[in-house]
Protein backbone atom coordinates (compact mmCIF):
# COMPACT_ATOMS: atom_id res chain seq x y z
CA UNK A 1 0.00 0.00 0.00
CA UNK A 2 1.97 3.07 -1.24
CA UNK A 3 -0.04 6.00 0.12
CA UNK A 4 -0.93 7.65 3.20
CA UNK A 5 -4.63 7.91 2.78
CA UNK A 6 -5.63 9.36 6.62
CA UNK A 7 -4.46 12.67 6.00
CA UNK A 8 -5.62 16.01 4.25
CA UNK A 9 -4.11 16.51 0.23
CA UNK A 10 -4.07 19.35 -1.59
CA UNK A 11 -5.79 18.97 -4.61
CA UNK A 12 -5.81 22.36 -6.39
CA UNK A 13 -6.62 26.33 -5.82
CA UNK A 14 -9.81 27.19 -5.55
CA UNK A 15 -9.61 29.62 -8.67
CA UNK A 16 -8.86 26.69 -10.39
CA UNK A 17 -12.15 24.59 -9.97
CA UNK A 18 -14.67 25.83 -12.69
CA UNK A 19 -17.75 27.53 -11.83
CA UNK A 20 -20.48 25.52 -13.98
CA UNK A 21 -17.98 22.42 -14.51
CA UNK A 22 -16.69 19.63 -12.65
CA UNK A 23 -13.05 18.70 -12.25
CA UNK A 24 -11.18 15.57 -11.78
CA UNK A 25 -8.29 14.63 -10.34
CA UNK A 26 -6.24 11.26 -9.25
CA UNK A 27 -4.84 11.94 -5.73
CA UNK A 28 -3.05 8.93 -4.17
CA UNK A 29 -3.99 6.62 -6.69
CA UNK A 30 -7.68 7.71 -6.34
CA UNK A 31 -9.75 9.24 -9.04
CA UNK A 32 -11.66 11.82 -7.09
CA UNK A 33 -14.06 14.55 -8.90
CA UNK A 34 -14.21 18.06 -7.55
CA UNK A 35 -17.65 20.20 -8.02
CA UNK A 36 -19.52 22.80 -6.63
CA UNK A 37 -23.02 22.38 -5.46
CA UNK A 38 -25.99 24.69 -5.62
CA UNK A 39 -24.98 26.67 -2.31
CA UNK A 40 -21.60 27.03 -3.66
CA UNK A 41 -19.71 25.35 -1.52
CA UNK A 42 -17.08 22.37 -2.81
CA UNK A 43 -17.82 18.49 -3.24
CA UNK A 44 -15.54 15.77 -3.57
CA UNK A 45 -16.81 12.20 -4.87
CA UNK A 46 -15.79 9.42 -6.47
CA UNK A 47 -15.00 10.30 -10.22
CA UNK A 48 -16.56 7.02 -11.37
CA UNK A 49 -19.87 6.07 -12.36
CA UNK A 50 -21.65 3.35 -10.92
CA UNK A 51 -22.89 2.17 -14.26
CA UNK A 52 -20.57 1.28 -16.55
CA UNK A 53 -17.94 3.36 -14.71
CA UNK A 54 -17.85 6.49 -16.69
CA UNK A 55 -15.90 9.38 -15.11
CA UNK A 56 -18.06 11.85 -13.97
CA UNK A 57 -16.09 14.56 -14.35
CA UNK A 58 -16.66 14.24 -18.35
CA UNK A 59 -20.30 15.08 -17.60
CA UNK A 60 -21.75 18.50 -15.93
CA UNK A 61 -23.52 19.65 -13.31
CA UNK A 62 -27.16 19.63 -14.41
CA UNK A 63 -30.01 20.68 -11.67
CA UNK A 64 -27.96 20.93 -8.85
CA UNK A 65 -26.83 17.43 -9.39
CA UNK A 66 -23.63 15.99 -10.81
CA UNK A 67 -24.50 14.44 -13.92
CA UNK A 68 -23.02 11.13 -15.46
CA UNK A 69 -22.92 12.53 -19.16
CA UNK A 70 -23.27 8.76 -20.64
CA UNK A 71 -26.54 7.49 -19.30
CA UNK A 72 -27.81 10.46 -16.76
CA UNK A 73 -27.23 9.47 -13.56
CA UNK A 74 -27.26 12.35 -11.27
CA UNK A 75 -25.81 12.56 -7.67
CA UNK A 76 -25.60 15.28 -4.58
CA UNK A 77 -22.81 16.22 -2.89
CA UNK A 78 -23.39 13.20 -0.38
CA UNK A 79 -22.30 11.35 -3.01
CA UNK A 80 -26.80 10.09 -2.84
CA UNK A 81 -28.14 9.13 -6.45
CA UNK A 82 -30.77 11.46 -6.81
CA UNK A 83 -31.81 10.91 -10.19
CA UNK A 84 -31.99 7.81 -12.43
CA UNK A 85 -33.55 8.18 -16.14
CA UNK A 86 -33.79 4.55 -15.97
CA UNK A 87 -34.95 3.10 -12.73
CA UNK A 88 -35.99 3.45 -9.09
CA UNK A 89 -33.36 5.66 -7.00
CA UNK A 90 -31.70 2.58 -5.03
CA UNK A 91 -28.89 3.02 -2.74
CA UNK A 92 -26.51 1.00 -4.40
CA UNK A 93 -26.27 3.78 -6.92
CA UNK A 94 -24.40 5.70 -4.26
CA UNK A 95 -21.06 7.07 -4.98
CA UNK A 96 -18.53 7.67 -2.46
CA UNK A 97 -17.99 11.23 -0.70
CA UNK A 98 -15.04 12.67 0.37
CA UNK A 99 -14.27 15.44 3.49
CA UNK A 100 -13.44 18.26 1.95
CA UNK A 101 -12.49 21.84 3.20
CA UNK A 102 -10.86 25.18 1.67
CA UNK A 103 -8.51 26.36 3.57
CA UNK A 104 -6.26 29.70 2.56
CA UNK A 105 -7.75 29.30 -1.16
CA UNK A 106 -6.64 25.79 -1.24
CA UNK A 107 -9.06 22.37 -1.89
CA UNK A 108 -8.46 19.90 0.79
CA UNK A 109 -9.27 16.45 0.47
CA UNK A 110 -9.21 13.96 3.03
CA UNK A 111 -8.65 10.26 1.37
CA UNK A 112 -8.77 8.13 4.28
CA UNK A 113 -11.99 6.84 6.40
CA UNK A 114 -13.89 10.14 6.90
CA UNK A 115 -14.89 9.84 10.96
CA UNK A 116 -11.03 10.76 11.45
CA UNK A 117 -11.18 13.98 9.16
CA UNK A 118 -10.09 16.48 11.45
CA UNK A 119 -9.78 20.08 9.93
CA UNK A 120 -7.38 20.64 12.85
CA UNK A 121 -4.99 18.28 10.89
CA UNK A 122 -4.40 20.71 7.66
CA UNK A 123 -0.73 21.20 7.68
CA UNK A 124 -0.23 25.16 7.55
CA UNK A 125 2.01 25.64 4.92
CA UNK A 126 -0.04 28.19 3.62
CA UNK A 127 -0.93 30.33 6.71
CA UNK A 128 1.53 32.84 5.79
CA UNK A 129 -0.66 33.94 2.79
CA UNK A 130 -3.09 34.93 5.70
CA UNK A 131 -1.12 37.99 6.69
CA UNK A 132 0.26 39.17 3.42
CA UNK A 133 -2.04 41.32 0.52
CA UNK A 134 -3.16 39.77 -2.77
CA UNK A 135 -0.22 41.87 -4.17
CA UNK A 136 2.36 40.00 -1.91
CA UNK A 137 2.32 36.71 -2.58
CA UNK A 138 1.82 34.26 -5.87
CA UNK A 139 0.21 30.83 -6.37
CA UNK A 140 0.65 27.81 -9.08
CA UNK A 141 0.69 24.98 -9.70
CA UNK A 142 2.26 22.37 -12.64
CA UNK A 143 2.46 18.58 -13.07
CA UNK A 144 5.43 16.15 -12.86
CA UNK A 145 6.16 12.85 -13.78
CA UNK A 146 8.07 11.66 -10.93
CA UNK A 147 7.23 10.43 -7.68
CA UNK A 148 5.81 12.95 -4.40
CA UNK A 149 8.66 11.61 -2.84
CA UNK A 150 11.36 12.60 -5.07
CA UNK A 151 10.55 16.25 -4.88
CA UNK A 152 10.51 16.11 -1.10
CA UNK A 153 13.87 14.95 -1.11
CA UNK A 154 14.76 17.69 -3.27
CA UNK A 155 13.16 20.35 -0.73
CA UNK A 156 14.91 18.88 2.10
CA UNK A 157 17.92 19.40 0.61
CA UNK A 158 18.21 22.95 0.27
CA UNK A 159 21.78 22.95 -0.65
CA UNK A 160 21.11 21.68 -3.92
CA UNK A 161 20.13 25.58 -4.86
CA UNK A 162 24.20 26.36 -5.08
CA UNK A 163 24.69 24.06 -7.80
CA UNK A 164 21.68 23.54 -9.55
CA UNK A 165 20.14 27.23 -8.74
CA UNK A 166 23.28 29.11 -8.31
CA UNK A 167 21.50 32.83 -8.67
CA UNK A 168 19.46 31.44 -5.48
CA UNK A 169 22.18 30.22 -3.34
CA UNK A 170 25.61 31.54 -2.61
CA UNK A 171 27.51 28.27 -1.26
CA UNK A 172 26.34 28.71 2.32
CA UNK A 173 23.35 26.29 2.29
CA UNK A 174 25.40 23.00 1.08
CA UNK A 175 27.90 23.78 4.10
CA UNK A 176 25.97 25.25 6.51
CA UNK A 177 24.97 22.66 9.82
CA UNK A 178 21.73 20.77 9.95
CA UNK A 179 19.58 20.11 12.93
CA UNK A 180 16.45 17.91 12.34
CA UNK A 181 13.59 17.75 14.81
CA UNK A 182 11.35 15.21 13.98
CA UNK A 183 7.48 14.59 15.14
CA UNK A 184 5.27 12.30 15.36
CA UNK A 185 3.60 13.32 12.03
CA UNK A 186 5.94 16.27 10.84
CA UNK A 187 10.00 16.92 10.38
CA UNK A 188 11.74 19.88 10.41
CA UNK A 189 15.28 21.34 9.47
CA UNK A 190 16.79 24.22 10.64
CA UNK A 191 19.82 25.79 8.57
CA UNK A 192 22.36 28.26 9.56
CA UNK A 193 25.16 29.75 7.78
CA UNK A 194 26.64 33.06 9.54
CA UNK A 195 28.74 36.05 8.38
CA UNK A 196 28.36 34.19 4.36
CA UNK A 197 27.89 36.38 1.02
CA UNK A 198 24.59 36.97 -0.31
CA UNK A 199 22.67 35.09 -2.69
CA UNK A 200 22.57 37.04 -6.00
CA UNK A 201 18.00 36.66 -5.49
CA UNK A 202 18.13 38.60 -2.14
CA UNK A 203 21.47 41.05 -2.77
CA UNK A 204 18.99 43.74 -4.21
CA UNK A 205 17.47 43.90 -1.34
CA UNK A 206 20.34 45.21 1.03
CA UNK A 207 22.88 48.67 0.48
CA UNK A 208 25.79 47.02 -1.12
CA UNK A 209 26.14 43.97 -2.98
CA UNK A 210 29.08 43.13 -0.88
CA UNK A 211 27.56 43.09 2.00
CA UNK A 212 27.95 39.53 3.88
CA UNK A 213 24.76 38.19 5.71
CA UNK A 214 23.90 35.52 8.52
CA UNK A 215 21.46 33.02 5.99
CA UNK A 216 18.85 30.83 7.18
CA UNK A 217 16.36 27.94 5.93
CA UNK A 218 14.03 26.20 7.82
CA UNK A 219 11.95 23.42 6.49
CA UNK A 220 8.55 21.92 7.84
CA UNK A 221 7.72 18.12 5.60
CA UNK A 222 4.82 17.01 6.20
CA UNK A 223 3.89 13.26 5.29
CA UNK A 224 0.89 14.73 2.61
CA UNK A 225 3.65 15.79 0.95
CA UNK A 226 3.19 19.86 1.94
CA UNK A 227 6.22 21.72 2.91
CA UNK A 228 6.85 25.14 3.88
CA UNK A 229 10.52 26.80 3.46
CA UNK A 230 11.74 29.80 5.42
CA UNK A 231 14.60 31.62 3.98
CA UNK A 232 16.42 34.96 4.63
CA UNK A 233 19.21 36.98 5.92
CA UNK A 234 20.14 39.94 7.50
CA UNK A 235 23.30 41.59 7.94
CA UNK A 236 26.14 39.77 9.95
CA UNK A 237 25.16 40.09 13.75
CA UNK A 238 22.13 41.58 13.09
CA UNK A 239 19.16 40.15 14.47
CA UNK A 240 16.69 38.63 11.80
CA UNK A 241 14.17 40.56 12.08
CA UNK A 242 16.56 43.73 10.48
CA UNK A 243 16.60 41.24 7.64
CA UNK A 244 14.61 40.06 4.93
CA UNK A 245 12.40 36.57 4.89
CA UNK A 246 10.90 34.67 2.24
CA UNK A 247 8.45 31.80 2.57
CA UNK A 248 7.30 29.41 -0.37
CA UNK A 249 4.95 26.31 -0.12
CA UNK A 250 5.85 23.43 -2.05
CA UNK A 251 2.95 20.85 -2.21
CA UNK A 252 3.32 17.86 -3.71
CA UNK A 253 0.46 15.74 -3.86
CA UNK A 254 1.21 11.95 -5.30
CA UNK A 255 -1.30 11.59 -8.33
CA UNK A 256 0.47 7.92 -8.74
CA UNK A 257 3.67 6.22 -7.05
CA UNK A 258 5.26 8.18 -10.05
CA UNK A 259 3.68 11.03 -10.75
CA UNK A 260 3.01 14.33 -8.40
CA UNK A 261 0.69 17.49 -9.17
CA UNK A 262 2.94 20.45 -7.61
CA UNK A 263 0.93 23.54 -6.03
CA UNK A 264 3.22 26.00 -4.51
CA UNK A 265 2.64 29.43 -2.92
CA UNK A 266 5.90 32.01 -2.73
CA UNK A 267 6.03 35.52 -0.60
CA UNK A 268 8.33 37.36 1.17
CA UNK A 269 8.29 40.04 3.90
CA UNK A 270 9.30 42.92 1.66
CA UNK A 271 8.01 44.55 -1.62
CA UNK A 272 4.51 43.22 -0.54
CA UNK A 273 2.88 45.63 -2.25
CA UNK A 274 4.58 45.78 -5.42
CA UNK A 275 2.69 43.62 -8.01
CA UNK A 276 5.27 43.59 -10.58
CA UNK A 277 7.84 42.52 -8.60
CA UNK A 278 5.49 39.77 -7.36
CA UNK A 279 4.71 38.66 -10.70
CA UNK A 280 8.77 38.37 -11.01
CA UNK A 281 9.56 36.27 -8.25
CA UNK A 282 6.69 34.00 -9.65
CA UNK A 283 8.05 33.38 -12.84
CA UNK A 284 11.24 33.10 -11.47
CA UNK A 285 10.05 30.07 -9.08
CA UNK A 286 8.45 28.76 -12.10
CA UNK A 287 11.71 29.31 -13.75
CA UNK A 288 13.84 27.09 -11.20
CA UNK A 289 10.94 24.69 -11.46
CA UNK A 290 10.33 23.74 -14.26
CA UNK A 291 13.56 24.68 -16.27
CA UNK A 292 16.28 23.52 -13.26
CA UNK A 293 14.61 21.16 -10.57
CA UNK A 294 11.84 19.00 -12.80
CA UNK A 295 14.14 18.04 -15.78
CA UNK A 296 16.33 17.03 -12.62
CA UNK A 297 14.31 15.14 -10.81
CA UNK A 298 12.56 13.49 -13.45
CA UNK A 299 15.66 11.72 -15.29
CA UNK A 300 15.88 10.43 -11.75
CA UNK A 301 12.54 8.43 -11.74
CA UNK A 302 13.57 7.54 -15.79
CA UNK A 303 16.46 6.19 -14.06
CA UNK A 304 14.33 4.10 -11.45
CA UNK A 305 11.84 3.11 -13.93
CA UNK A 306 8.91 1.78 -11.00
CA UNK A 307 11.81 1.11 -8.35
CA UNK A 308 11.72 3.40 -5.07
CA UNK A 309 15.10 5.51 -4.51
CA UNK A 310 16.14 2.90 -1.53
CA UNK A 311 15.18 -0.05 -3.30
CA UNK A 312 18.32 1.31 -5.73
CA UNK A 313 20.68 1.49 -3.20
CA UNK A 314 22.13 4.67 -3.43
CA UNK A 315 25.37 6.60 -2.82
CA UNK A 316 23.78 8.90 0.05
CA UNK A 317 25.51 11.79 2.38
CA UNK A 318 25.24 13.88 5.07
CA UNK A 319 23.21 16.01 2.85
CA UNK A 320 20.74 13.64 2.18
CA UNK A 321 20.20 12.63 6.26
CA UNK A 322 16.81 14.65 6.42
CA UNK A 323 15.02 13.02 4.03
CA UNK A 324 16.03 9.80 5.01
CA UNK A 325 14.49 10.34 7.99
CA UNK A 326 10.97 11.93 6.39
CA UNK A 327 11.29 8.71 4.10
CA UNK A 328 11.18 6.55 7.44
CA UNK A 329 8.72 8.63 8.98
CA UNK A 330 6.23 8.21 6.04
CA UNK A 331 7.10 4.45 5.72
CA UNK A 332 6.30 3.80 9.43
CA UNK A 333 3.01 6.27 9.21
CA UNK A 334 1.57 3.91 5.79
CA UNK A 335 3.04 0.66 7.64
CA UNK A 336 0.98 1.93 10.90
CA UNK A 337 -2.16 2.40 8.66
CA UNK A 338 -2.34 -0.51 7.09
CA UNK A 339 -1.37 -2.70 10.23
CA UNK A 340 -4.94 -0.52 12.02
CA UNK A 341 -6.68 -2.61 8.95
CA UNK A 342 -5.93 -6.12 9.38
CA UNK A 343 -7.03 -7.78 12.74
CA UNK A 344 -4.58 -9.17 14.67
CA UNK A 345 -5.27 -12.67 14.33
CA UNK A 346 -5.34 -12.09 10.31
S1 LIG B 1 -22.07 5.25 -17.30
FE1 LIG B 1 -22.92 6.80 -16.05
S2 LIG B 1 -25.03 6.68 -16.43
FE2 LIG B 1 -24.17 5.17 -17.72
FE1 LIG C 1 15.41 23.36 -6.53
Amino acid sequence: MPFLKNTWYAALWLQDLPEDKPFGRVIAGESIVFWRTVDGTVAANEDVCPHRRAKLSVGGVRDGKLTCLYHGLGFGGDGKCAVNPHGPVVDSLNIRSYPVEVQDDMIWVWTGAAELADVALIPQVLAFTRTLPETGFVRGSTYAKASHKLFEDNILDPGHADFLHPYLGSGALSRSKRMIEEGENSLKLNMFQANWRTPAVMVGEFPSPDIMTDQWAEVDWNPNGAMLIRTGATPTGRPESEGIDTWTAHIFTAETETTTHYLYASGQTYKTDDASFNEGMRQGLRYAFEAEDLPMVESQQANLGDRDLMESRPALFAIDTASVRARRLFDRLVAAENAEKVPESA
